[in-house]
Order: structure tokens, then C-alpha cells, then sequence
């Protein structure tokens, strides 16, 4: 049973015994300068039970029920256990000289036992036990045994627990009898008999009244049998929301420091559909994310140290602004459509950068027939498609196997090594293309190079082109390559062999050549331009002469 249908039963039910269902008053109390925050549902009908205002003409009856928005906090120290909440929702019903004791526990046992059916096996119950000023609760024991609650469910207690005193510095207040189900206090039953005033003096009320408080979350969690308010479908989709965003920010920020940015291919796309992800929930805001992120880096830096909090937040801010643009345009596109498959998702995705899931979220019933398996047959054909479309352009970046472009591709090998030393292991190659006049090379690397990495990076090059390394060539299986360190995209299937190159120890990638023999050939290397292409990912251009 729903929190919904729980809150839908207790109004029937009680509205079915001739309750006037009354709408839940603010938090802030309109005219209670007594309290802060209401904390009862009683609140807004305190005037009924001292007589200064009529029931009859404000709601034709003498007995109310209501689900109250309430706030303690009183319990503030106690939230995070199983059961203890700074807001919930309190039901209630109320009587103003109208039904007492009787009917009061009557309704509450059948509400419970009956139309919830819980198993009174799971429940106990609680009374005022007396003391100097007021008597035992004999009345609503007697209720209970006739019940068929045995003596030793009937728990009596002192003014602590079972006596409700006014919520302000005076009031009406009474003994209570109070419901609990497997341990965990869920109703009180108030029995308003007596008015105190501010120096604590009781005198007994001109009308007896009824005030219950049942905490709806509490009463969730037993009907919905599971161990704490957070389990309940109250919370459920909250704490899935808090899941997702946690293992997803998690996720993105090793990524990132990794070396992927987000893009519509490979390693990128996994990154973008978990930002973006993230990005379209709408309960959470940008900031939320950021600091969410900062807060990984925090907790994990030290094992990591390669988790670079300024490359995660550039890359998350560009991807985030990029996003909010293409979901207008996608929104727009997808109004346009009436249903959505495969084809048109993908296009959607392509053109815009909704990524599945988000597709899946805003679209509602247009994306009834729309499943994970066929998007991602359709996403693998684009990938397939477009991977031999760059392959066919050139092999490893070169433009054309002359003697020249060769020399560029081990200079893009020995720079890459070169920028690993210096920037750090974090930096990964995300493009090249070399034709006889130049080479071009993109990589992660979120800040601009200082002039002084730029040369350190000439330098070491031309050192080890001066030192006339070997460049060696072995076949190895994919897994092997990893083994022995070598960079590249391992991307491959698993057992495929592939080609490692050597540049004495220097350098070692995957790749599929062709490279010189000796390094000695390359001649002087110089960084002409060093720009941004894209967030995260620097270009390099450089010149052998
Ligand atoms: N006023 C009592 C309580 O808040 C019953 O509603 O517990």
C-alpha cells in the first residue's frame, strides 16, 4: 500500500464517521505566537477545545481529521535512525466535546488491525500510568482489554511518555494512550481533560476532547514492511535520485581525471550519458553537482592523487552549457514527433545529445515501445559506420606514408611520452593528423601549457632524438600491451593482438606504424602553437626542421 493510499484511507475512514476532513494549516502558524513551527495537528484547532471557538459553525460538526504537515525540532539529533523525522506528515483525528475515549481507541485499533490489517501480534500499547496530579487511565485500559489486548501489551507509563502537554506555555493537555507497532511508536491518542495554564496548574476543560497524531512515514514503514521511513515509497524515489547522482559524479570525475571529456564516441560517450544524466534530473541543481564532485576529489585524493578538481569542474561546466543549449533545440524536436523508436531517438541523440536515458525520462508515453537493446543496436551501427569512415581517412593520423609524415608520426610518439613526463601520466592522446608539412595532436589537458612546458617538452624530445634511440616494433596480445605499459586505446577485442612500438625505453604505444628505424633522423623538433580545441583537450602544433 502506498504512502498515498494510506493517506486517502485514514481521511475516508474517519470522514465515513462523520469527520469533517479539514486541509493541513501551514507550518508557521498564522495565529500561535506559542510556537515556532506547528508541530501537531492539534494546532489549528486549539480554540475548539478551550470553547473560544465553535466547531458547529466553522465545520458543521464537532469532530475533524486532517493530515497535518508538522515539524519537530525536537528530534533533530535523532534523524538519520529508523524512524525519526525533523518534517513528516501527521493524520489525525480530532473531536471538540464530542466522542471520547471509547470511539477514539475503537477507531484507531480497527483503522489498524482492520482496514490495514496489520497483525495485532506486531503491536503493543501504552497508558498513562497516574501520578500526584492526575489519576491512572483506568477508562482507556479497560478499552483496551475489551479489545483483547492481554495486560502485558498494555504498558503503563508516567508523564513523560503518556501525558501530551500544551504545545506552547499553556493549553490543553491530557493523558495519552499511544499505538506501537514492531517497537516503534506510530499513534497517539491525546485526551484533552484539562487546561494548564502558565504556571503549570491544571484545571479540568468545560469539553472533553480527542486529539490523535499518527505519523504517516512511520506507518508507512509497517504497512510497507521495511526497516527504516527512508525505505517507504515516501522517500524511495528521492534515495534513488541521491544514488544515481553519487555513483554517477563519482563515475565522472575518475573519468575526467583520467583523461576522458565527454563526446558523442567511445570512453566520451559513457562520460556525457552520465553527466548529462545527472545534469537533466530536476531535482538537482548545477551547484549540487559541483559540489558533489569536489567533494569525490576530496574524498578520494589521496589514494588518487590524479583526480585534477579544475579539469573536472571545466569539463563539467562546458558539458553542462552545451547541454542546456541542445535540450532546448531536442525539447523543440521532440514536440515535433509523435512517437519515438530507435531511428529517431538516435537522432535525437546525434543531433542534440539526448542521450537515451533522458530521452527515456521527458518523453512519457511517446517513448512507451522505446527499449535500451534497440537504441544501442542502433548507436553501434553509427559507431561501426563512422569508425571505418576515420580509418579510411588516414591510418594513425597520417595523411600519406612519404618519408616525411613517417618521421612526424615518431615525433607525435616521442612528444606524447614527452607531455606524459611533464604535464603527468593523466595525459592521453585524443587525436592526430600529420601530413608532410606538420604535425597536429590533441590530448586532455585541461589548463594551457606555460612557456616553460612548452620547451621542456622540445627539449626532451630532441634529447632523445639526439640519443638516435631504436624504434622497435612488437605483436602482442591486448592484454600483454597493457601489461608492459603501453599507452593507446585499448579499445580492441578481448585476445586481439596488437602492435606495440618502442622508442628505446621512452616511449611505448599501440599503434600500427609506420615509424623510422632510428630516431637520429627526425632532425630539430619545434612546438609552433600550442591552443584549446575543445574542453579539456589541447592541440598541439609542432615542426621537425
Ligand atoms: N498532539 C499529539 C501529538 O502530536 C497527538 O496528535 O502527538
Amino acid at each position: 500500500m502506498t504512502a498515498n493510499e494510506l493517506r486517502n484511507k485514514f481521511l475516508e475512514f474517519f470522514e465515513k464517521r462523520g469527520h469533517k476532513i479539514v486541509p493541513s494549516s501551514s507550518l508557521v502558524p498564522d495565529d500561535d505566537s506559542s510556537v515556532l513551527l506547528t508541530t501537531a495537528g492539534m494546532q489549528q484547532f486549539k480554540p475548539y477545545y478551550t470553547g473560544a471557538k465553535d466547531p458547529i459553525k466553522d465545520f458543521g460538526v464537532r469532530r475533524t481529521v486532517s493530515i497535518q504537515k508538522s515539524f519537530r525540532t525536537s528530534d533533530i539529533n535523532s534523524v538519520g535512525d529508523e524512524s525519526h523525522l525533523t518534517f513528516f506528515e501527521m493524520l489525525g483525528n480530532f473531536s471538540f466535546g464530542d466522542y471520547f475515549k471509547e470511539n477514539a481507541i475503537e477507531w484507531a485499533w480497527e483503522f489498524i488491525t482492520k482496514e490495514l490489517k496489520i497483525s495485532p501480534e506486531r503491536c503493543y500499547v501504552s497508558i498513562f500510568a497516574g501520578d500526584t496530579d492526575v489519576p491512572e487511565d483506568k477508562e482507556s485500559f479497560n478499552i483496551w482489554k475489551s479489545l483483547g489486548l492481554s495486560d502485558y501489551k498494555i504498558k503503563k507509563c508516567g508523564r513523560e511518555d503518556n501525558f501530551w502537554g500544551p504545545t506552547g506555555n499553556e493549553g490543553p493537555c491530557g493523558p495519552t494512550t499511544e499505538i506501537y507497532i514492531d517497537g516503534v511508536e506510530v499513534w497517539n491518542l491525546v485526551f484533552n481533560e484539562y487546561y494548564q495554564h502558565p504556571d503549570k496548574t491544571l484545571t479540568p476543560l468545560k469539553q472533553k476532547g480527542v486529539d490523535t497524531g499518527m505519523g504517516l512515514e512511520r506507518l508507512a514503514k509497517a504497512v510497507q514492511n521495511v526497516s527504516t521511513i527512508f525505505e517507504t515509497d515516501l522517500f524511495k524515489s528521492l534515495v534513488e535520485t541521491s544514488r544515481i547522482m553519487l555513483d554517477h559524479c563519482r563515475a565522472t570525475s575518475f573519468l575526467i581525471s583520467d583523461g576522458v571529456t565527454p563526446s558523442n564516441k567511445e570512453q566520451g560517450y559513457i562520460l556525457r550519458r552520465l553527466m548529462r544524466r545527472v545534469m537533466a534530473m530536476k531535482e538537482v541543481e548545477s551547484a549540487d553537482i559541483e559540489n558533489l564532485l569536489k567533494r569525490v576529489v576530496k574524498e578520494y585524493k589521496n589514494f588518487y592523487p590524479e583526480l585534477n578538481e579544475d579539469l573536472i569542474l571545466s569539463v563539467f561546466n562546458e558539458e553542462n552549457s552545451k547541454f542546456k543549449k541542445a535540450i532546448q533545440q531536442g525539447l523543440r524536436e521532440l514536440d515535433k514527433l509523435e512517437k519515438l523508436d530507435a531511428v529517431s531517438t538516435f537522432k535525437l541523440f546525434e543531433s542534440y545529445g539526448l542521450t537515451f536515458d533522458i530521452i527515456k525520462d521527458i518523453a512519457g508515453a511517446k517513448a512507451a515501445n522505446l527499449n535500451q537493446a534497440d537504441f544501442d543496436a542502433e548507436f553501434k551501427k553509427h559507431q561501426e559506420l563512422s569508425r571505418t569512415a576515420s580509418a579510411g581517412m588516414f591510418k594513425g593520423g597520417l595523411a600519406d606514408a612519404s618519408e616525411t609524415t613517417i618521421k612526424y608520426h615518431t615525433a607525435a610518439h616521442l612528444m606524447l611520452a614527452a607531455l606524459r613526463q611533464i604535464l603527468g601520466e593523466q595525459i592521453s592522446q585524443k587525436g592526430s593528423n600529420i601530413t608532410p608539412e606538420r604535425l597536429r595532436f590533441d590530448f586532455s589537458c585541461n589548463q594551457k601549457m606555460t612557456p616553460e612546458e612548452i620547451k621542456q617538452v622540445e627539449d626532451m624530445v630532441n634529447e632523445k632524438i639526439k640519443e638516435d634511440l631504436p624504434v622497435k616494433m612488437e605483436e602482442m596480445s591486448l592484454e600483454e600491451a597493457r601489461a608492459a605499459g603501453a599507452t593507446g586505446v585499448f579499445e580492441s577485442k578481448y585476445g586481439e593482438r596488437v602492435k606495440v612500438y618502442s622508442i628505446g625505453s621512452f616511449s611505448r604505444e599501440i599503434c600500427g606504424g609506420p615509424h623510422v628505424e632510428h630516431t637520429g633522423v627526425l632532425g630539430k623538433f619545434k612546438i609552433v602553437k600550442e591552443e584549446s580545441s575543445s574542453a579539456g583537450i589541447r592541440r598541439i602544433k609542432a615542426l621537425l626542421e
